[in-house]
Formats: C-alpha cells, sequence, structure tokens
C-alpha cells in the first residue's frame, strides 16, 4: 500500500518540503509553498527505463529511432527530424501564442499517415476546436476529439482508441483522482505527465503536451515537467507581431537550441523559409542608429536588424534615472553595454539620455554575438551618423571593451555574402576567410578599432584611454 503524507511544495519549481516557510530554500520564491498530500512511491521516472539488467555498453543497440514526419516542416526540424515514436514533448508558451494552433495543424497530414489521432481538451470545447480545425482547413477525417480532464478516462481512451499520436492540451487541466491537489499544482502536473510518459513508452505512442508559461516565462507549475519529458519545445513571440519563434530548448533525440520561425496569419502558422529577406524587407536604409546583425537561429543564419535610439533625457535633470527600453533584446545586456561604452569610449556615455534598442521584426535575440552590432547601433544613433547599408557586424564584447571571438562564423558570413552585403566586422578570431563573393571580411580587436573601421568618431580627448588606444600611442 502506498504511503500517504503532507508535504509543502513549491508552485514555482516544484521543491518539496516537509516545513512551511515564506519562502522557497530551492528557487528563492515568496509565498509559493502549499500544501499537498502526496503517495509514497515511484514517480513513474524508475518504470520508463526498459530492463533492470545491466548491458555492455558496445551491445547497445544503436540504430537510429524511427522517425515520422509532422507536416509541418519547421517542427520536424526543431524536432530533430521529426516525432520519435513513444516521446513525450512539451510545447510550452504564453497564452494565445499559437500552440494550440500548431498542434492543430500537424493534424491535417498525420490523420492520413498515422490515423486516428487523438486530441484531448480540457479547455476548449470540442465545437471550438471544430471551428478553429475548419478555419484553418483541417479535415475532420481520423482526428478525435475528448473533452476530459481525468486522466484514468483520457488513459482508457488512449488504450481503447489505440491513436498514432496523442495530443494533451493542456497538461495543466489533467488530474489524477486519487490524489488531491487541485489540477495544475506540481503534484497534479508531474504526476499526470509520468503516467502519460510511461504509457507513452509502454505502447510507443508519442504524444505532445501542451504546457502554459507564467509571465515571466516559468513553465507554469513545476519544472520538474521538463526534467521528465523527452523534448522541451517553447513557442514565444514579442508584443503585438506576428512572428513566432519555436525553440527547443531539450532534445533527448535531436539536437537542442534548434530553431523554427513562423509567421500567425489568417491561415494558421506559416513557416517563413527566407527569413533573412523577411526580417529585412522593412528596413530603412541610410537610418542612423540601425546595424544589421548575421543572428543564428538554431543552425540557420538569419539576417536581423538591431536599432538603437539615444534621445537626450527628459528626467535625467531630475535625478531620475535615464529610460533604457529593449524589445527583443536582453535588458541586462543593455544596461552592461552601455556601461562598457561610457567606460572604455570617450565621449559615448549614455548617462543622460534615453536608450532604445529594439530588434526589428518580432524575433528574440540572446546570443552574445549581438553585443558589437548593438554598440554600433548605439553609437551611431549618438553621433547620428548613419552607417553604410551594406555594413554588418558581430562581435562579444568583453568588459574591457575588446571584440571577442564567436560561434558559427561561417554560416553567418556565409549569408551576408549571399544576401548582397560589402563589409562585415568580426572578431579577430583564428581561420577567418579572406573574403567572400563580394564581402570584404574585417576583423577587429577593439570597439575603438570598430568605431574606427566605420567612421564614428570618439571625442579628440579620452579621459580613459582603453588599452587598445595605449597600445597604439
Ligand atoms: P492559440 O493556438 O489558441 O494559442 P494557444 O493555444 O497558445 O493559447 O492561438 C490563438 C491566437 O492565434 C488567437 O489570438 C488568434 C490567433 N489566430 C490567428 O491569428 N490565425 C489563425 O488562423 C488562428 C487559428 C489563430
Ligand atoms: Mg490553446
Amino acid at each position: 500500500m502506498a504511503k500517504v503524507r503532507s508535504l509543502y511544495c513549491c508552485q514555482a519549481c516544484g521543491a518539496q518540503t516537509q516545513k512551511w516557510s515564506g519562502r522557497c530554500s530551492d528557487c528563492g520564491e515568496w509565498n509559493t509553498l502549499q500544501a499537498e498530500v502526496v503517495e509514497r512511491r515511484s514517480t513513474g521516472m524508475a518504470l520508463m527505463l526498459d530492463g533492470s539488467t545491466p548491458i555492455p555498453l558496445d551491445q547497445v543497440d544503436v540504430q537510429r529511432e524511427p522517425r515520422f514526419a509532422t507536416g509541418v516542416e519547421e517542427l520536424d526540424r526543431v524536432l530533430g527530424g521529426g516525432v520519435v515514436p513513444g516521446s513525450l514533448v512539451l510545447l510550452g508558451g504564453p497564452p494565445g501564442i499559437g500552440k494550440s494552433t500548431l498542434l492543430l495543424q500537424i493534424c491535417q497530414h498525420l490523420r492520413r499517415t498515422h490515423p486516428p489521432l487523438l486530441y484531448v481538451s480540457g479547455e476548449e470545447s470540442a465545437r471550438q476546436i471544430r471551428l478553429r480545425a475548419d478555419r484553418l482547413g483541417v479535415g475532420g477525417e481520423g482526428v478525435l476529439l475528448l473533452s476530459e480532464t481525468r486522466l484514468e478516462a483520457v488513459e482508457a481512451q488512449i488504450q481503447a482508441v489505440k491513436p498514432g499520436l496523442v495530443i494533451v492540451d493542456s497538461i495543466q487541466t489533467l488530474f489524477k483522482s486519487d490524489l488531491s491537489p487541485a489540477p495544475g499544482s506540481v503534484t497534479q502536473v508531474r504526476e499526470c505527465a509520468a503516467s502519460l510518459m510511461r504509457l507513452a513508452k509502454r505502447d510507443g505512442v508519442p504524444v505532445f503536451l501542451v504546457g502554459h508559461v507564467t509571465k515571466d516565462g516559468q513553465l507554469a507549475g513545476p519544472r520538474v515537467l521538463e526534467h521528465l519529458v523527452d523534448t522541451v519545445l517553447y513557442f514565444e513571440g514579442e508584443g503585438s507581431h506576428n512572428v513566432r519563434a519555436l525553440r527547443s530548448v531539450k532534445n533527448r533525440f535531436g539536437a537542442s537550441h534548434e530553431v523554427g520561425i513562423f509567421e500567425m496569419g489568417p491561415q494558421g502558422l506559416q513557416a517563413i523559409q527566407e527569413a533573412s529577406g523577411f526580417f529585412l524587407k522593412q528596413r530603412q536604409k541610410g537610418a542612423a542608429g540601425s546595424v544589421i546583425f548575421p543572428s543564428m537561429e538554431g543552425s540557420r543564419p538569419v539576417l536581423v536588424e538591431l536599432q538603437a535610439l539615444v534621445n537626450p533625457s527628459q528626467v535625467a535633470e531630475k535625478g531620475v534615472p535615464p529610460v533604457r527600453r529593449a524589445v527583443g533584446l536582453d535588458a541586462n545586456r543593455l544596461s552592461l553595454l552601455l556601461a562598457v561604452m561610457s567606460r572604455r569610449l570617450s565621449g559615448l556615455g549614455t548617462g543622460k539620455t534615453d536608450v532604445y534598442a529594439n530588434c526589428a521584426g518580432g524575433l528574440r535575440l540572446n546570443e552574445p554575438a549581438l553585443d558589437l552590432p548593438l554598440i554600433l547601433a548605439i553609437a551611431s544613433s549618438r553621433r547620428d551618423h548613419a552607417l553604410h547599408p551594406a555594413l554588418a557586424a558581430c562581435g562579444e564584447v568583453g568588459l574591457s571593451g575588446e571584440v571577442r571571438s564567436v560561434q558559427q562564423l561561417e554560416p553567418r558570413l556565409k549569408e551576408l555574402a549571399r544576401m548582397g552585403f560589402e563589409k562585415v566586422l568580426v572578431p579577430d578570431q583564428g581561420g577567418l576567410p579572406k573574403g567572400l563573393a563580394g564581402l570584404e571580411i574585417v576583423p577587429v580587436k577593439s570597439l575603438a578599432q570598430a568605431l574606427r573601421v566605420c567612421g564614428i568618431r570618439q571625442r579628440e580627448e579620452s579621459p580613459q584611454p582603453s588599452a587598445e588606444e595605449v597600445h597604439e600611442l
């Protein structure tokens, strides 16, 4: 018989303690510990792995796992080449981003290749799903809808129907009736997911779980869910833009950090194939404060425009700090780069000016290689000096103002050459090609040097010369 005990469970990170306290000692969140009655037994991880006798490493079957396509190529790519039978995939994202839409869209292809599909919805009525399917042009044959929130009933249906694929929208609405905590609580979410994992592994049926994300980007409920499932995909978008990025943050069956880019339109989600062209389409050439950055979205290079606007601050006089805003970029990184600029470059401090930085087009970027182009965009706006429209840059910037190497430089440069760019500033790292189909590659060691190449002046007298400048004197 399972033992029953009372535990306090952090609703933010899933940590469990015997004693209540106001603050979770694991993640530091306040007021997240809630009492939950938990049965003491294995959570399913132990049952997932097949066989309990050890086998020699070299006798492990290394045949590539069979996969099948969903019909949405971008999703297949992010999954590492399609769906693996028996895998549990978590699709996380904020409400309204398009999770249900994407999963309904894959039904159009899979209902023919892997019927029947079982779409379990605890959020929307069968009627709502039917209306959306009609709008998306997804036919009904081969798709079974189940409006259900009891896990036991869902599992019984999976066994009865023997579906080719199960979609659970969402994991936070499911509950196990022998557990007392409410649906969406850490215990329920974890136990339901573990149960579905066992079932997926036993019957070889792939299961997609929709998981809601709170406003600070965490999966509502437990992070333990991320540990449990085989693949974690996040769907994200910036503000009111229609661009959506689907990122794999964990993948037991393929590379993580792969990215698919979609546009949400009247026909649902459409893949953006020619991403560089898409993001540069509305660019206004010759504007100050704009620099092109060859970003890597997973394994694919995408050219994006980084924009900056530096404006005299209205409030700085009154002792209120000036405004810093980052859209599609990390605000902390922006602050750090502004600090490096004011310390390492003379006359380019922004202490009394507001700074707005933007990744145009609705993509969200988070790689250090964007430091150099972002600083150039800020300096360009600060000096009101437009850079050459066929110039691009990439490079991480260190605290001393040095330009540091970046990964995957070659695909970035090839993409710039393909899109007709003429000059690119890169870190002075080893193995640089001399030039590439009309693209001049300019290695730079420091911010000061990068500004000189771009023709942006620092102030003449430099109270704090950079190491580079001292070296040059
Ligand atoms: P949805 O898939 O319901 O989001 P989630 O399941 O992540 O909460 O997406 C809903 C949003 O997408 C809604 O605001 C309307 C919009 N949408 C379109 O713009 N076009 C479409 O074809 C569909 C189906 C939805
Ligand atoms: Mg939904």
